[in-house]
């Protein structure tokens, strides 16, 4: 893997334009199709809502880029509630891959894009061997694996990206939120070496990949991103989450049995907290237990009915008891 020098603000849309204009240059321009999942997040844009799978971010803009499968969600709360870290059940929707492959033919499929821990509808953790099988199944037929590590990069899991966690190598990846402390805008696209090349060949004078933004390479974005990164390394950062991770799992699991908890699930220093929903009313609940924190001076972020944490890196194991501490008198305090 390789950073180019692609530097903007709407990365997923990079990454898909990449992907297609990769074929493309390769002469296998009939690979057009691309493959989302369902509950996937990839920003607002009208790639990233076509190969995402959240209907109210869909349903209002028509017919949205066209060519577009999505492989089901991993969540199975019925056969994998309460388990730390990857959970067991699921390998077999990875396997939808290859009869969406069989439906269109390979030689019609550019990419597939999946975030490896789903954030936004719910820290989504992907089951045992899942994300080698979507690596497995994409070599074999010359699809491009991309990982949406707008969240997970940067240390979210106790390894710099969660490739390295999970040990399975993408084509692409997609960088965002960790890059500059989530403070200054700046995304990243980094790709592997292959593709990085196959741009590469023309004459200097001509633009490799017409893709510019106003705000591409901003010196402001560009200085904030290498000051994060030094303080990374000089913090370790980027592997810390490993040393905290276990003792954020049992501080997060302690919960269990509280009011209202379905499911409590936990991957690196990400972790989320499943809340019944009330009947008739999805999403009443969290944003009862929102406003309760909010009120006791600490702010929550609920999608759904799900509360998802991902704490800063510097937390000290003091701070994760206080957190789930608040969160505790929260669930007996909501309806
Ligand atoms: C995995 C993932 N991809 C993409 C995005 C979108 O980022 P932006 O809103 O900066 O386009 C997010 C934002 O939360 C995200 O979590």
């Amino acid at each position: 893997m390789c950073c180019s020098p692609i530097r903007v603000l709407s990365r997923s849309e990079t990454a898909l334009k990449v992907a297609l204009a990769y074929h493309r240059v390769k002469g296998d321009g009939s690979r057009f199709r691309l493959i989302g999942r369902e509950r996937g997040y990839h920003g607002v844009n009208f790639g990233g809502i076509s190969v995402g799978g959240i209907v109210t971010n869909r349903k209002m803009f028509g017919t949205l880029l066209t060519g577009v499968d999505h492989l089901p969600h991993t969540h199975n709360l019925a056969k994998n509630a309460f388990t730390k870290g990857e959970p067991e059940h699921g390998l077999d929707t990875a396997d939808e891959l290859e009869r969406i492959v069989t439906l269109h033919d390979a030689s019609t499929i550019a990419a597939v894009i999946v975030e490896p821990v789903a954030g936004s509808t719910g820290v989504l953790i992907p089951p045992k061997g899942y994300l080698q099988r979507l690596r497995d199944i994409t070599k074999k037929h010359g699809i491009l694996l991309i990982f949406d590590e707008v969240i997970t990069g940067f240390g979210r899991l106790g390894t710099p990206f969660a490739a390295d966690y999970f040990g399975v190598t993408p084509d692409i990846m997609v960088t965002a939120k960790g890059l500059t402390n989530g403070i200054i805008p700046m995304g990243a696209v980094l790709v592997s070496p292959e593709i990085h090349d196959a741009f590469m060949g023309g004459p200097e004078h001509v633009i490799e990949f017409f893709h510019g933004y106003t705000y591409s390479g901003n010196p402001v974005a560009s200085a904030a991103a290498l000051a994060t990164l030094e303080t990374y390394k000089q913090e370790d950062l980027l592997t810390r989450g490993a040393e905290l991770a276990p003792y954020f799992a049992d501080a997060l699991h302690s919960l269990k049995g509280e009011p209202h908890v379905i499911d409590i699930r936990n991957i690196g220093m990400v972790g989320a907290i499943e809340l019944d929903p009330i009947a008739g009313s999805p999403t009443k609940r969290a944003f009862s237990a929102f406003l309760a924190a909010y009120e006791s001076g600490f702010l929550i972020r609920t999608t759904g009915d799900i509360i998802a944490l991902s704490p800063p890196l510097i937390i000290s194991k003091g701070q994760i008891d206080e957190l789930i501490d608040g969160i505790r008198t929260v669930l007996r305090g909501i309806a």
